[in-house]
């Protein structure tokens, strides 16, 4: 077993934390109070190749692997979760679904651009009625001969209205449950396509969030993904991979938030001495230091594993569940560290606190990760 990072993952580790000191810090505070999604800054993580990371550069990714993707991931989060979810979103539940199950002609038309930043492409599974419990779809979309007429509402939609291309998951036969479910590829514009108000959240208020509303959406045959009633598997398989960039997401704002907290310990004084050198701050450091490091070992392991053609759905579920928690816990803790600092918005660490909470949630709450696990330990 050997714990260290090749000289490439260290290369991209460190370029993409020179990225997000130069190009996210600056303007990260205003984002965040002004709801404004980072237009610019996803553009140039796209010319990073930071948007298709893992995608064959035969179709405009980057050809890395899932490891880099983790060690970008913790990089960018660690300063600006709203553009770290913008691009896991385009990274794990967009471009690798459609690299991995999509037609030559799809990937042609969608991955390309969807790869190279060019364009960005959003993931439609959740709904008003439907959240954790996935199966419960009532998007339907029926086959009306040579397209699907698409009709139904889906809720907290991630890019809803910076995305070009939707992949949009809907229930195409009633009867069979979650066997009657198809995944398709909707292009933002298709008449019938309507993106509703945005969203205003605790945390992650850089990235957009919305509704999206189909009525009579036509939706060509050949934007189906993969055979007929496969939709519900995709979107599980996919979201398997998700989950290892929002653990990663996790990691990067509870790093984040532990190196704030650690500096300004150094720095500021009371009862004489750096408060660093009281035990119940140290204690506090201590703790934080040695569960980030679990988390990023558990994020590092799904990577490691997915990489190496091993299911990860255990794997990423626990890596999710832990660097969530984890991320908590930690921002918390770092916001307690700097007293009355830490509730103002100059010190970072209270909207990193208000990030940490959606990693709980989104891509699967804790309790849906325990159920994967529970479900995985007990077989
Ligand atoms: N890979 C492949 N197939 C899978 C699978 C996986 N990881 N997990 C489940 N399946 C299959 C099962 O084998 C089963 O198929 P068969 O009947 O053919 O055997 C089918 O899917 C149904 O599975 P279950 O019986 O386990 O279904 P369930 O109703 O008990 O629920 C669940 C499963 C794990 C709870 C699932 O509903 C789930 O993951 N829910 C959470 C949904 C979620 O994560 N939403 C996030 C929204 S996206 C988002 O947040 C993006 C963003 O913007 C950031």
């Amino acid at each position: 077993m050997n714990f260290e990072l090749t000289e490439e993952h260290k290369m991209i580790r460190d370029a993409a934390r020179d990225f997000a000191q130069t190009e996210l810090l600056p303007g990260v505070i205003e984002r965040d109070e002004t709801q404004t999604f980072p237009s610019s800054q996803i553009k140039k993580l796209g010319n990073l190749g930071l948007l298709g990371m893992m995608v064959n550069p035969r179709y405009g990714g980057a050809g890395m692997d899932t490891i880099s993707y983790v060690l970008a991931m913790e990089e960018i989060s660690k300063v600006d979760a709203s553009c770290a979810v913008v691009m896991s979103v385009n990274n794990s539940l967009v471009c690798w679904g459609l690299e991995t199950f999509g037609t030559e002609e799809q990937k042609e038309k969608y991955l390309k651009p969807l790869a190279s930043g060019e364009i960005i492409g959003a993931f439609c599974l959740s709904e008003p009625e439907a959240g954790s419990d996935a199966t419960s779809q009532k998007t339907t979309a029926f086959d009306k001969g040579d397209h699907y007429l698409l009709n139904g509402t889906k809720n907290w939609i991630t890019n809803g209205s910076s995305a070009s291309v939707y992949i949009v998951i809907a229930q195409t036969d009633v009867q069979k449950g979650h066997k009657g479910i198809n995944a398709f590829i909707i292009e933002k514009g298709m008449e019938g396509f309507v993106v509703g108000e945005k969203e205003n959240k605790l945390g992650i208020r850089g990235s957009d969030t919305h509704s999206i509303m189909f009525t009579d959406v036509k939706v060509p045959k050949e934007n189906r993904i993969g055979e007929d009633g496969f939709g519900f598997t995709f979107a599980m398989k996919t979201l398997s991979g998700g989950r290892i960039g929002i653990a990663a997401q996790a990691l990067g704002i509870a790093s984040g938030a532990y190196e704030l907290a650690l500096q300004y310990s150094k720095e500021r004084k009371a009862f004489g001495k750096e408060i660093s050198k009281h035990q119940a701050i140290a204690f506090k450091l201590a703790d934080m230091a040695t569960e980030i490091d679990a988390a990023r070992l558990l994020c590092l392991k799904a990577a490691w594993l997915k990489d190496n053609g091993q299911n990860y759905d255990k794997a990423g579920a626990m890596a999710k569940v832990f660097a969530s928690e984890t991320a908590m816990k930690t921002t918390t803790e770092a916001v307690q560290v700097h007293g009355g600092y830490g509730f103002v918005k100059e010190y970072h660490v209270e909207r990193l606190m208000r990030d940490a909470k959606i990693t709980q949630i989104y891509e699967g709450t804790s309790e849906i990760q325990r159920i994967v696990i529970s479900r995985s330990v007990l077989k």
